[in-house]
């Protein structure tokens, strides 16, 4: 009888057990070598022959029975979990997508500088790259400008700071670039005349923010070297870039006398504001002119400065600021929009 209670017990387990590891216990309580089953079956030496003959009869059919009753159940809770898994992991592939992807945009400044690499490239200019973090050999003494000359003020430069920086040789000295200029000397020490290259890339200036003006911007930088150069090839070159550049050959332009200690003569280069076309408006500051670009013919001294001889040499230099031609093009009034990351700015392009 005691078999049959053991039987019944285990049973009503089964029925309540919720997953395998239930099973597993009830199987090591019933029919495992210590379990309960097993242990009826060591008092059968104190029993008669017939006795003994139908508990181990008894014992053997529970054995059988609650086993096949637990493997039933195992696979019943198995199928469940695969079922559960199958459910978690189906992926139906023509079911519609949440959302529809997102497209991305060019950066205005990215597709102006484009452009501009392209142009000069019709041009017959190579694209050049320079460091932005830069000696001031390269971006000041090799360009001329004189020591404590307030010229390297006039930049409001960013000096990266170093120990005992007042010994070091300037080659030693670091600052963030605060023009392309430093491309030219660079290019010059490593390369032999003639050349025709233009250099687009980031500088810094420590300065006040207005509407056109940013601590960081981007600039491209041109230079041509070769003999019989004329300030006549300059103005040729830029008219001709900007022509292309606008798509419009009425854009106006205006040499204005200026001073840049790498280049003599120098001149500022200004062109009619597109935005207000002339009228004055806050990117012009009224005026209707904008100053677009620095240029001159390269002096003698930065030929020396880079170990080539200024004798037979003649060559021309600009700097173009590339967030001002980009805020021209597309009619932007505030510098800040390029690098604001306002994803309703940058859509439209
Ligand atoms: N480096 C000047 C600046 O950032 C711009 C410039 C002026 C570049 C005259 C030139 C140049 O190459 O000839 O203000």
């Amino acid at each position: 009888m005691k078999t049959e209670n053991l039987k019944k017990e285990a049973l009503e387990k089964l029925e309540q057990s919720k997953d395998l590891n239930d099973l597993e216990n009830i199987e090591k309580e019933y029919l495992g070598k210590k379990g309960k089953l097993r242990e009826l079956s060591s008092k059968m030496k104190d029993l008669t022959g017939e006795e003994r003959k139908e508990l181990g009869a008894q014992i053997n059919e529970a054995l059988n029975f609650l086993e096949e009753k637990i493997e039933l159940e195992k696979k019943a809770f198995k199928l469940e979990e695969l079922k559960e898994k199958e459910e978690m992991e189906s992926l139906d592939i023509t079911f519609p997508g949440v959302k529809a992807f997102q497209r991305g945009h060019i950066h205005p400044l990215s597709i102006v500088k484009k452009e501009i690499e392209d142009i000069f490239t019709f041009l017959g200019f190579s694209i050049i790259q320079g460091p932005e973090i830069e000696d001031e050999w390269h971006n000041f003494d090799a360009l001329n400008f004189p020591k404590d000359h307030p010229a390297r003020e006039m930049q409001d430069t960013f000096f990266i700071k170093q120990k005992n920086r007042e010994e070091l040789d300037s080659r030693e000295k670091y600052v963030l670039r605060t023009h392309t200029s430093n491309i030219q000397t660079r290019y010059m020490e490593s390369h032999v005349p003639p050349f025709r290259i233009v250099a687009p890339g980031r500088v810094f200036r420590y300065e006040a923010t207005d509407a056109s003006h940013e601590s960081c911007f981007y600039q491209i930088e041109g230079l041509l070297v070769d003999e019989h150069i004329s300030v006549a090839n300059l103005k040729a070159v830029l008219e001709r870039f900007l022509q292309e550049f606008f798509r419009n050959l009425d854009v106006k332009i205006r040499l204005r006398p200026s001073y840049f200690p790498f280049v003599e003569p120098g001149f500022e280069v200004d062109m009619s504001c597109v935005v207000c076309n002339g009228k004055g408006c806050s990117i012009c500051q009224g005026g209707g002119w904008i100053e677009i670009l620095g240029a001159g013919m390269v002096h003698p001294n930065v030929f020396k400065n880079c170990g080539l001889d200024p004798q037979n040499l003649t060559g021309f230099a600009f700097g173009i600021s590339i967030d001002r031609l980009a805020m021209m093009k597309y009619k932007i009034d505030h510098i800040k929009w390029f690098h604001s990351g306002d994803l309703r700015f940058l859509k439209q392009f």
